[in-house]
């Protein structure tokens, strides 16, 4: 299994084995990999040629120091996991010069509204950080198809616009929410939470499944109360944001039209920030 932390090293080497009939898969992500991640590259080894993984905690999309400071950093053990699925995955882990050059910002994106919305309300300059990342992973690798988890569905769209607006030729592939036996989404923030909070983190997805039975027959506001009544019951929690919004705008909605809607929720477990949704229609 090949590990490069230089661009220059990797590009020379997807060159040599690109051939006429070979298309690149690519799975981005900031390590501390889980089943989540390892089925996006199960699905990019089961339809590209080569697959390519990159492992970059990027500082520039966090907007807590602490959060970032925090971030799981466990190369050795990623790249355990990887070689468990396959040996020709090839592992891009660059440092952060390599990929800002020493100059560690992020370029401003206008992504027509979908970075204004919660994630983006909540996390300022958040999006920027990951346009600027995407974009730059996307001008080395190259790849036919990139490979997107659900459970960041907001980010999902944001890559789909970066794609549409720079008229990239990538496909962007959106993979359902991996779950843990309990519910909970898998994250790599979830290994920041201890097994009690895990236990208790079960009732974010609980939550979204009752709001998602009761859509049909709810208005947005009774759904919107519902949930919080929920978690005021849960003092363990503390609510960022709960909001249901339609799939392409992602807009928070008040009233429900004819279109594909999702349910948005962010909340703190202790220090640690964990996002979920659910489509409900
Ligand atoms: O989803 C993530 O892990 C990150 O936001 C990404 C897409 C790898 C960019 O740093």
């Amino acid at each position: 299994m090949l590990i490069f932390n230089k661009k220059a090293l990797l590009q020379n080497h997807l060159e040599a084995l690109k051939t006429a009939q070979s298309t690149i898969g690519f799975v981005p992500t900031m390590g501390a990999l889980h089943e989540g991640h390892l089925s996006l590259m199960q699905r990019s080894l089961n339809e590209n040629t080569i697959t390519v993984i990159s492992i970059f905690v990027n500082p520039t999309q966090f907007n807590n120091p602490e959060d970032l400071q925090k971030y799981p950093r466990t190369l050795e053990a990623d790249a355990g996991k990887i070689k468990t699925l396959s040996d020709s995955i090839i592992i891009f882990a660059p440092e952060v010069d390599e990929m800002y050059d020493g100059n560690t910002i992020s370029q401003h994106y206008n992504f027509d509204g979908l970075e204004n919305q919660m994630e983006g309300a909540h996390r300022p300059g958040h999006f920027d950080g990951v346009g600027t990342i995407v974009k730059k992973l996307f001008d080395i690798v190259k790849p036919n198809n990139a490979y997107f988890g659900e459970k960041d569905f907001q980010q999902l769209q944001i890559v789909k616009k970066l794609v549409e607006k720079n008229n990239l030729p990538i496909n962007i592939v959106g993979c359902p929410i991996s779950r843990e036996a309990s519910g909970l989404a898998m994250s790599s923030r979830n290994a920041r939470l201890s097994d009690t909070e895990k236990q208790e983190a079960a009732f974010i997805y609980k939550t979204l499944q009752e709001a998602k039975s009761k859509f049909s027959t709810s208005s947005i506001p009774q759904l919107k109360q519902f949930v919080e009544d929920a978690f005021a019951s849960h003092p363990e929690f503390t609510t960022d944001y709960f909001e249901i919004a339609p799939e392409e705008s992602l807009v928070p909605a008040s009233i429900k039209e004819n279109t594909k809607y999702r349910a948005f929720i962010a909340v703190f477990l202790g220090n640690v920030r964990l996002i979920d949704n659910i489509s409900l229609n």
